[in-house]
């Protein structure tokens, strides 16, 4: 197809391709609204790169919770080996992204899979002649009729497999859709791939990501030298005046009515007769009613599917899959089919009653539970549209199981939060659980309110079981939550619950007293702080409770450190190498949070700055966010979170509790 107007992007994407040649590798990031071409930017530019790269690509959905790590499941697909077999095992996050470095450390002398090929194979047009020539009037001429999809590109680029050394390019494409362990990974191979021959593409829909969306933590977090932004812009009037008037169309309405989109001027300039559709449901609709009946049954069923149809949905079918694609409806995709953007499928779904979306939803998720592999985040998104509330409450579990494995918190959390509404008939201690395994992942996306919530519902559970251990577990937890969401009352309370609950010799007692200690050392009681929590130390001890042991030994510790001692700082690095050698995630970063920001408290920073320049040991994954975003107190000292290397550190939502 013919590119308009974005030959000075092309030639900058390929230059940064030349740059990652000689040795340094980079990020381009892609944004711009929908519709406005950047898929077609990018699959040009991979049917431009021909045999000076390895191509693979990764897509985000429209789910109503993304998939956990999709994009790095769609390239595991693509390059086999270590990382599609880490990703299989359900490897943890750690090892899943060392695994997709080593996948493209070593891409340079690997042969080239056929990219896409598991998706099944489509025919394709391709390929053409690599580089095109730029055309007169600034626009790229690139040849060929590929279908201009993700997945259509990944089939193109494959079919001219290099066999020399290149070096790997990776799309990401759509990532404001992305799950949280995706932007994670998005940082973690951003900060590293400068060492690498290797490009990196992000696009992303930039109007539609508010201040608070995660992708623009991310994106400020990759490292500014390396990294290319480049913003597509609509179509000039220019270029739609000529186009409109090849096609003897008015321009003037065809640029007021697209704004210049480029996906609504060939929409309107592909609808036939005089009068210019006014939005671009109407354009589908309208080609839609041109079809018969039974083919416009299979488009509205395919409507449903965010991204594309497997092949499994639309088996049996194969004539009225034809159908649409000859009608221009669908286009083949992977081993199915979609339609031809987003915001037609979109419009489509949004056109159906209720009722046949939720019917349509409903066979979906029929097929989809029974084809073995399909992310069961998935499966909650049509269970949730269909309605179908034993399956949300099935698959959302698993699902949210999964996403916590990988990291992805928020989504996890998202995922339980569907659970836990429809969990109304499981036995009361399932549900406790269920509920705990929520607050747990809602703590870990940072969302305190939330988990306190969660934790409260589960602790009227586990009051009228009866059981001490599990009361006093979310009475802890509730003292600790509320503390966070400004709630002082009733975190003391809680506390003071806690102590009272445990009887004498409960192995959870020793934890209760440093969760007073804790408290204090927040409202920076210091005297009661050190007390409560040579108390807790002095039992935890006994007991054996080296998680207790150590998080009293951190609370002691800050209170020290506070009051300036000098033994504590080493104290501090103690407890926190204790807590990591326990596996104690949780612990071992506080530790380290309070470190760090400890000077920040003080006013010292001189010490701070001083600090942020040693070897920070990497902060483990599974922790809190809302324990780092404590970082927003160091205001414009940010040393730490560059010194600490390789975890996305969050847009901070939240201050130091103030004392
Ligand atoms: N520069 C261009 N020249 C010609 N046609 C274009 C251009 N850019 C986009 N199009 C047309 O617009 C359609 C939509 O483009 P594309 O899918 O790349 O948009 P997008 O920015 O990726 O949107 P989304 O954010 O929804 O993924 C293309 O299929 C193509 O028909
Ligand atoms: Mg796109």
């Amino acid at each position: 197809m013919e590119l308009w107007e974005r030959s000075a992007t092309l030639e900058l994407l390929d230059g940064l391709l030349g740059e990652c040649a000689r040795g340094g590798g980079r990020v381009a990031v892609v944004a711009g609204e929908a519709g406005i071409g950047k898929s077609v930017l990018v699959n040009e530019f991979a049917r431009r790169c021909g045999a000076r790269a390895r191509v693979l690509w990764g897509g985000c959905d429209r789910l109503v919770t993304p998939r956990a790590l999709g994009p790095l499941h769609d390239i595991g697909r693509q390059t086999g080996g270590v990382l599609a077999e880490r990703l299989g095992a359900g490897a943890a996050q750690e090892e899943i992204f060392a695994a997709s470095l080593e996948e493209l450390s070593g891409a340079t002398g690997a042969p080239v899979e056929l990219a896409g090929a598991t998706r099944g194979s489509v025919a394709m047009s391709g390929p053409e002649a690599v580089g095109g020539s730029v055309a007169a009037g600034g626009r790229a001429a690139a040849g060929g009729s590929a279908v201009v999809n993700w997945s259509g590109a990944a089939n193109w680029s494959a079919s001219v497999a290099p066999t020399r050394r290149v070096p790997p390019v990776v799309v990401v494409e759509d990532a404001h859709w992305a799950d949280e362990a995706t932007l994670d990974w998005l940082v973690w191979l951003g900060r590293r791939i400068g060492r690498l021959p290797a490009l990196l593409v992000v696009t992303y829909r930039d109007d539609e990501v508010g201040a608070e969306h995660p992708i623009r933590g991310a994106l400020a977090a990759l490292p500014s030298a390396i990294v290319r932004r480049v913003r597509l812009r609509p179509l000039s009037y220019g270029c739609v005046t000529e186009l409109v008037r090849r096609a003897g169309r008015d321009p003037a309405t065809v640029h007021r009515l697209t704004g210049g989109n480029p996906l609504l001027v060939t929409e309107l300039l592909a609808s036939e007769g005089p009068a210019v559709p006014a939005t671009v449901q109407d354009l589908i609709l309208d080609r839609l009613c041109s079809l018969p009946e039974p083919a416009r049954e299979l488009a509205r069923l395919v409507s449903v599917l965010p991204t594309r149809a497997d092949a499994a949905v639309v088996a049996g079918a194969a004539d009225l899959v034809e159908t649409c694609v000859d009608a221009g409806v669908l286009v083949p995709s992977g081993d199915g089919v979609a339609f031809r953007h987003e915001l037609l499928r979109s419009a489509v779904e949004e056109s159906l009653s209720p009722a046949r979306r939720a019917a349509a939803h409903r066979r979906v998720l029929g097929v989809l539970a029974r084809t073995p592999g399909v992310d069961p985040g998935r499966l909650v998104h049509h269970a949730l549209n269909a309605r179908d509330e034993a399956a949300v409450l099935r698959y959302g579990q698993l699902a949210g199981i999964g996403a916590a494995r990988q990291g992805a918190h928020r989504e996890a959390a998202a995922h339980y939060r569907a659970a836990v509404e429809h969990a109304g008939g499981l036995p009361a201690e399932r549900r406790a659980e269920l509920l705990e395994a929520y607050a747990e992942q809602a703590y870990l996306a940072g969302l305190a309110e939330e988990a306190l919530r969660a934790r409260q519902a589960a602790l009227e559970l586990r009051e009228a079981e009866g059981r001490a251990g599990p009361v006093g577990e979310n009475l802890r937890w509730i003292s600790r939550l509320a503390w966070w969401a400004g709630r002082r009352e009733q975190a003391w309370e809680a506390a003071a619950r806690l102590v009272t609950v445990l009887e004498d010799g409960d192995p959870q007692l020793a934890m209760a007293y440093s969760n007073q200690s804790q408290l204090h050392m927040a409202a920076h009681h210091l005297d009661e702080a050190v007390a409560w929590g040579e108390r807790a130390r002095e039992l935890a001890d006994r007991l054996g409770d080296v998680a207790a042991s150590v998080h009293a030994e951190i609370n002691v510790s800050t209170a020290r450190l506070v009051r300036g001692k000098a033994g504590a700082p080493a104290a501090l690095r103690a407890a926190h190498e204790r807590a990591e050698a326990a596996g104690l995630a949780d612990h071992a970063a506080r530790a380290l949070v309070v470190l760090a920001t400890g000077p920040v408290q003080l006013a010292e920073y001189g010490v701070a700055a001083a600090r942020s320049k040693r070897p920070w040991p990497t902060p483990p994954a599974a922790t809190s966010t809302a324990m780092f975003s404590t970082c927003s107190a160091c205001g414009p000292w940010c040393g730490w979170r560059a010194a600490t290397g390789t975890a996305r550190w969050p847009t901070p939502r939240r201050r130091w509790p103030s004392r």
